[in-house]
């Protein structure tokens, strides 16, 4: 059977579940948001831990399992995924490459847009790490910046900034041959956070300057968007599991009914008062699991406001924050983040035209709808189906996405 250009299937990993999805692109109207979902397969995760694959063989099965399923429910036979990658071993660095203009009458040429980016991917990688993905984020020519297609344009000096995703070579292996063995190709892999990033953000925040803080099972991530750049992210591994298993061992209980009470009360929100009159049969106050929760919660988010100090981004959020990822739907979360960062703050749900309805805790799949919309981008602005390298964020015009579309 022919690949169908109009279909792409989304998978995305996560340590508490696996998510695949089925989309149907209207290519003829070639709007990002016409992304019908027709298939859907979700399978609870059992060989992950923070982020990375622990149990291959079980990851295997379950990714097989969830592929069934969305093939079951599209009525479609699927051959190959976008995948998403993330945890613990991703690493994100900012680097500017530089070319002079090789025409004699100075006018920049496909060729040097290419060189420049090359240069630019001449970073110092330590002995086992590979660059996963190369993101553009801006040109400069003779020193003068922001540009965002250069092709055409005259100068001396072409420069790029980009943001380059490195990765474990072992760890990326993992996934890709989890996939593999569980029978599917992969058609391109991406930083989670970036296919979230897709689906959640709105384009006057990433003008204005956002920060996107996804809180997942095992991991918490994070990237700022200014000027339509990104500017830069990182990955944390601490997540919701942290809070079940500190409420697990602070009331006592077993890790699966922590995180039952943890989603039915948990909160985010530090209760001053002992509220002790509000027993519930599982005995424990609103108060003790807030004492539990709350501490939690504000360190993670204290640790990720201390690493946009310490890169000096702060002042180029002025939009806020936006969360996304299941933890974000723990109560209180939003005002917790709120206090602490001292700028507005909402939950990031997948913004469409998606038919999303009876998916519940929309926050959890931010990942893989944007996986589902960077297939759809590929698909548009042309790839191979080399699967490594190659992402298209940004106001980039025609002509430089297809650049890099055709780059790596
Ligand atoms: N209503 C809720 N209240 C509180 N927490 C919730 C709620 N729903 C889900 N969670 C938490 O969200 C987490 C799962 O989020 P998500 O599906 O984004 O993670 P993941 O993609 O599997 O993991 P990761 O991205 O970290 O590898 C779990 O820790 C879960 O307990
Ligand atoms: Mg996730």
């Amino acid at each position: 059977m022919r690949t169908r250009k109009d279909i792409v299937t989304a998978l995305d990993i996560g340590t508490s579940k696996i998510c695949a999805m089925v989309g149907k692109l209207d290519l003829l109207k070639g709007q990002e948001d016409s992304i019908e979902i027709i298939g859907m397969g979700i399978v609870p995760t059992r060989g992950l831990k923070k982020g990375l694959i622990v149990n291959i063989d079980t990851v295997t099965n379950d990714i097989k399992e969830a592929l069934k399923e969305a093939e079951k429910t599209s009525e479609l036979e699927i051959k190959s995924v976008f995948m998403g990658i993330g945890g613990g071993h991703i690493n994100t660095v900012n680097s500017k490459g530089s070319v002079p203009v090789r025409r004699e009458d100075r006018e920049i040429t496909v060729e040097d847009t290419r060189n420049v980016i090359e240069t630019a991917k001449a970073i110092k990688l330590h002995e086992g790490r590979e660059i996963i993905q190369i993101l553009p984020q801006d040109f400069a020519i003779d020193d003068q910046p922001e540009i965002k297609d250069p092709i055409g344009m005259n100068g001396v000096k072409l420069e790029i900034m980009t943001h380059i995703v490195t990765g474990m070579v072992t760890h990326t292996q993992n996934f890709i041959k989890s996939v593999n063995q569980a029978g599917f190709k992969i058609e391109d892999i991406v930083f989670n956070l970036l296919a979230s990033s897709k689906s959640v953000l709105l384009q006057s925040e990433k003008e204005l300057g956002v920060v996107l803080i996804e809180m997942g099972a095992g991991t918490t991530n994070f990237v700022i968007f200014e000027k339509d750049s990104l500017k830069y992210s990182q990955v944390l591994a601490i997540g919701g599991n942290h809070i079940t298993n500190d409420i697990a061992i602070g009331l006592h209980i077993s890790t699966p009914e922590a995180e039952k009470i943890k989603k039915k009360y948990g909160t985010g929100l530090d209760m001053e008062t002992n509220t002790n009159n509000q027993e519930n049969p599982n005995h424990f106050s609103p108060y003790q699991l807030s004492e539990i929760v709350q501490p939690r919660i504000a360190e993670t988010i204290r640790i990720v406001k201390e690493e946009i100090e310490r890169a000096d981004f702060v002042n180029l959020i002025a939009s806020g924050v936006v969360l996304t990822g299941g933890s974000s739907l723990l109560k209180g979360m939003t005002s917790t983040v709120r206090d602490i960062f001292n700028l507005p703050t909402r939950i990031g749900v997948p913004n469409l035209a998606y038919q999303l309805e009876d998916i519940p805790d929309k926050p959890s799949y931010s990942t893989c709808i944007g996986l589902l919309q960077h297939g759809s981008d590929f698909r548009k602005f042309g790839g191979t189906s080399k699967f490594e390298n190659k992402n298209l964020i940004g106001k980039m015009t025609g002509s430089v996405k297809k650049i890099f579309g055709d780059f790596f």
